[in-house]
């Protein structure tokens, strides 16, 4: 395809979403990096919340973190580029530890794979044992080596009802834990950070649970409230609400939908609402109404996730030209993460 090509791409996609001075200069972006791509027998894979100008030109799959797991799993090209963040580039080196993996920015990190370390899982084992593991996916290698399970927002609650044990530690994400326990009826409890002189609360009489959770937030999805959702119902009536399972269970409980990226994507192309509220990444909105223009979509930019905002078209071809950031995992934690990622994989 030749950067004309993919203008008019882009533009039959994006012409009410981007100015067409813009898309003339990302076009010619985009054709640099697949004409590298080609060169280095790479593989782009693009979340769903990248920029439209992104997601509509050089990833060759486009999903949530589940779909681009799978997809990094059956990859044979050389080189995997990510654009999304560094847990989902560690996710693909876990699954492919003889191919390059690349990230076009050193900070796109994400404060749920942040807000816990290996240490902290260790403890936990500790305080808890024999019960199994499950990670969400948005963790670190050295935190997923330590799991027995991995999960996404896809899967979360089918990985929980496959494991069938009668309790699991579930993190870090604690409101898509609490999001799991409310789906699956079961009770979760917090023990207290720092665990000084913690009681083992297995062993604390009158205490019933089936799930141990830990307080880690995604720092865009903990900002969506009840009182947003009250706000803009009552402006917009008839607006149908989306929201990914990182949002509180009161905010969940207060919309129509709740699922993983693609699921609300899905949702969105399925029903026929002329309204929908993205409670999620705003740039996410730009993508589904690209893709359905007969469709409004309401979104709350001004909460934005700097870590996936950082990945953009000029950071993908600098990726490729200077082969930067490359991801390595160290090989006695990645054989041991591999367990729990390939288990997920394989679930729901
Ligand atoms: P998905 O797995 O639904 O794509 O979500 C990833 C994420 O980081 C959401 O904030
Ligand atoms: Fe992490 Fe939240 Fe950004 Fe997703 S939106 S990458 S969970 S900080």
């Amino acid at each position: 395809m030749t950067a004309n090509e993919i203008f008019l791409k882009m533009k039959e996609k994006l012409s009410d979403i981007v100015p067409e001075a813009e898309l003339k200069y990302k076009s010619e972006l985009a054709n640099e990096i697949n004409r590298l791509k080609e060169e280095r027998n790479a593989v782009i894979l693009g979340h769903n919340y990248m920029e439209p100008a992104l997601y509509y030109s050089v990833p060759d799959f486009v999903g949530d973190s589940l779909e681009l797991s799978r997809k990094a799993a059956q990859t044979d090209r050389k080189v995997i580029v990510f654009c999304g963040v560094r847990f989902m580039a560690e996710t693909a080196k876990i699954l492919n530890p003889g191919k390059t993996v690349l990230l076009p920015s050193e900070k796109a990190g994400c404060s749920l794979a942040g807000s816990i370390t290996a240490e902290d899982v260790r403890i936990l084992k500790d305080k808890f044992p024999g019960v199994p593991v499950v990670s969400y996916v948005n963790t670190y290698a050295d935190v997923k080596a330590e799991s027995d399970y991995c999960c996404t927002s896809g899967n979360a609650a089918a990985v929980v009802n496959a494991i069938g044990n009668d309790k699991v530690i579930f993190l870090p994400d604690e409101f898509l834990a609490r999001n799991v326990a409310a789906e699956t009826g079961k009770k979760i409890i917090f023990p207290s950070v720092g665990f000084t002189g913690m009681r083992n609360a297995d062993q604390e009489p009158g205490i019933d649970y089936q799930m141990i959770g830990w307080r880690g937030r995604c720092e865009v999805h903990e900002k969506f409230s009840v009182e947003d959702i009250t706000n803009i119902r009552k402006q917009f009536p008839d607006v149908v609400i989306l929201a990914h399972p990182e949002c509180s269970p009161e905010v969940v409980a207060a919309s129509d939908f709740s699922g993983s990226t693609t699921a609300m994507i899905r949702y969105v192309e399925q029903t026929k609402s002329h309204r929908y509220l993205l409670l999620t990444e705003c740039a996410m909105g730009d993508n589904i109404a690209a893709a359905n223009p007969d469709k409004e979509m309401l979104r709350l930019c001004s909460v934005r996730c700097p870590h996936m905002n950082q990945i953009t078209l000029e950071d993908t071809l600098e990726a490729l030209q200077k082969n930067q950031y490359v991801i390595e995992v160290p090989e006695e934690i990645r054989v041991k993460a591999a367990r729990a990622v390939e288990r997920m994989i394989q679930i729901g």
